[in-house]
């Protein structure tokens, strides 16, 4: 069933890994890609190669959405359908293609040209609407250009509009003043900067590992980065170099760096940017980092759906090693790296960084409990640090710029340096914005971003990504900074603000978010499992309007059994939606119950496709 040619490309990504069952997901997108979906035989093969039982291949195959188990059209179409694209149009788009091709979500057309999917945030919030087909992603789009994407594909197997690498507007694109700002967009805002070795050299890229190794022993890394302030972009916001201080010193115990490029939490697509943009910028970033914790190779997990950018990073780490940048005695230093590739196959929930772990591994991505802690017991049991693309990224400049650089910018002593907001949703000029912190986020959505979408009234926002408790009004003059967001009810998470607009109904939004919970959470706790079900079922009957008056004192209980008790944080973020939509706008709510319908009947209603 899989053919000589790709038993032979699995053998070889077995060499990357301590075990083969690492290399599962991989070996399935080989599979996947020769006939289009997984046969059975197929993954029998895939067993017999890995020394699985074919069980555990079957475990993953049903665990990732990427995976088909059954046969389906030539080019599949998934449409994003969660919040951001839900603001600017994703209902429509989907009622347009389901009415173009003559069939519904989960269907394929007679002729097996084309089979449709909803699926959650593709990293794309700041293009929306927008789609998949096979590997290629349509952004911005409008009913002509869904015709000449279908028509193309139709007669000549792929459309000019397929997006290249990710150009969302990064600040504004015409602000040059504010472009005197960038640090980490600065290369790619370069007149002809490619991303390729060559411009990244040209911009003295790889200059600082060259210093590094001459001038500074692994600890000396460690205390630059602590007084750096920096903290992770994942989410979290944990300090860096603390969390690198806590991996073991001995120099013979193997230890991991995993680079966490899963962007999956809906309203964020900045880490796309920097993959698709400036790859060495983040490779120079992973060489620091393990440089720093003794680190000998490195996994970047990328979430599946970027097909574009993990090619772009494979191209990118095959120049990094002619260069002699990677692999063995790396520019003499005597350091040693190995970096790889490793691609997701469509699970939010990889994100969360012992997740990422166990699939790294080949299994299913389920939280682990902690503790103990990657820093002791990650990666195949070894000290792993798992950090983001963002984060890695600031690397090659604190280290050459210095800490106080750093600390002189953004929000000291606690929020230093810049970072990328992600602006989507109802606003003028959507797109990446890397500020400093401090400003807030007032400055944010109306002097960078351009303010709300045809001048409308701003009813909410949300501060950092779909796991971040709703802002209003009130909160414009909230500084971008971990602690004053965390301090006025919500938190920073990944950078993700999503703005909506008067029009918006917040029953709606919280049930486009509960609805992408529901279907993402992994199912390991029951709290979560069931509990993001029954909040899913009953915002959907208030929307529906056949809430009951007890179902909004319903609710903050069934949440106050979910927050605090599961394994991952993931449930105390599916309950954030829920309880803030509550809190400011309760009398939406109850408007909803007592007239039996939706007020804002416009926004049409949510699609409950994918359950
Ligand atoms: C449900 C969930 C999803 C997450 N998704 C991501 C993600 O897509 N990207 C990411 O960098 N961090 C994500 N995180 C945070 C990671 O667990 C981890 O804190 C982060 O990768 C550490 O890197 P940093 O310290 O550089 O931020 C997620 C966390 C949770 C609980
Ligand atoms: S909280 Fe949800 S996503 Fe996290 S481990 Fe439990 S079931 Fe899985
Ligand atoms: S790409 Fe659609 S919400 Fe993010």
């Amino acid at each position: 069933m899989l053919s000589e040619a790709g038993k032979k490309e699995i053998k070889e990504l077995l060499k990357r890994y301590p075990t083969k069952r690492s290399a599962l997901l991989s070996a399935l997108h080989v599979l996947q890609r020769e006939h289009g979906y997984l046969p059975k035989e197929g993954m029998v093969d895939v067993a017999e190669i890995l020394e699985l039982a074919p069980v555990h291949v079957l475990e993953a195959a049903t665990f990732y959405t990427l995976y088909n188990l059954q046969p389906i059209g030539k080019y599949l179409i998934q449409v994003c359908h969660t919040l951001s694209c839900g603001l600017m149009g994703a209902n429509s788009l989907i009622l347009y293609l389901q009415d173009k091709l003559g069939i519904k979500m989960g269907e394929t057309t007679p002729d097996g040209m084309f089979s449709l999917k909803a699926v959650e945030c593709l990293a794309s919030c700041g293009t929306a609407p927008m789609m998949q087909i096979n590997d290629d992603y349509y952004e911005n789009l409008t009913n002509e250009k869904v015709d000449q994407i279908l028509s193309d594909l139709r007669t000549r197997g792929k459309s000019p509009l397929a997006s290249g690498p990710f150009k969302v507007p990064v600040n504004g694109d015409a602000d040059a003043v504010k472009r005197g700002n960038l640090i980490l967009f600065k290369n790619m805002m370069t007149p002809d900067y490619s991303g390729s070795l060559k411009d990244y050299e040209k911009q003295g890229g790889y200059q600082t590992i060259r210093k590094m190794f001459k001038e500074h022993t692994p600890q000396a890394v460690i205390d630059i980065v602590k007084k750096s302030g920096l903290r992770g972009r994942g989410g979290a916001g944990f300090p860096t170099g603390t969390k690198w201080d806590f991996i073991p010193k001995d120099q013979n115990l193997t230890k991991y760096l995993c680079c966490n490029a899963d962007e999956s939490e809906p309203g964020t697509f900045k880490d796309r940017q920097l993959i698709d943009r400036d790859p060495h910028q983040i490779i120079e970033g992973i060489i620091i980092a393990c440089f720093a914790i003794g680190a000998h190779t490195a996994y970047i997990y990328i979430r599946g759906e970027f097909a574009f950018g993990a090619k772009v990073l494979e191209q990118a780490l095959a120049e990094a090693y002619r260069a002699g940048y990677l692999g063995k005695n790396i520019l003499g230093s005597g350091f040693d790296l190995e970096v790889y590739v490793h691609r997701g196959a469509g699970a939010y929930i990889c994100g969360e960084e012992t997740a990422l772990l166990e699939s790294i591994e080949g299994k299913r991505g389920l939280p682990r409990v902690k503790p103990p802690f990657p820093a002791t017991h990650g990666l195949y049991g070894k000290p792993t640090v798992v950090n983001n693309i963002e984060t890695l990224s600031n690397l090659p400049h604190i280290l050459t710029r210095g800490a106080d650089w750093f600390t002189a910018i953004g929000s000291p002593p606690k929020s230093t340096g810049t970072r990328l907001f992600c602006v989507s949703g109802h606003v003028k000029r959507p797109g990446n914005y890397e500020v400093p912190m401090g400003i807030t986020f007032r400055e944010l959505i109306y002097d960078y971003a351009g303010g709300v979408l045809n001048d409308r009234k701003l009813k909410a926002f949300i501060p950092g990504g779909a796991s971040a408790a709703f802002f209003t009004e009130q909160h414009l003059d909230v500084k971008l900074d971990f602690d004053l967001v965390a301090q006025a009810g919500s938190m920073l998470g990944s950078g993700g603000v999503t703005i909506m607009d008067d029009t918006t109904c917040m029953v709606w939004a919280a049930l486009s978010l509960m609805n992408f919970f529901h279907h993402e959470s992994c199912g390991k706790c029951t709290p979560c499992r069931e509990g993001s079900g029954w909040l899913f079922k009953i915002l959907q009957r208030i929307e529906n309007g056949e809430g009951q008056e007890e179902d909004l004192s319903l609710m903050p209980k069934l949440c106050g059994n979910i927050a605090g008790r599961t394994v991952c944080a993931f449930g105390d973020a599916e309950v954030a939606p829920v309880l803030s939509t509550l809190k400011y706008f309760r009398e939406e709510y109850e408007k909803h119950i007592r007239e039996k319908r939706c007020p804002f009947q416009k926004e049409g209603r949510l699609m409950s496709v994918g359950h």
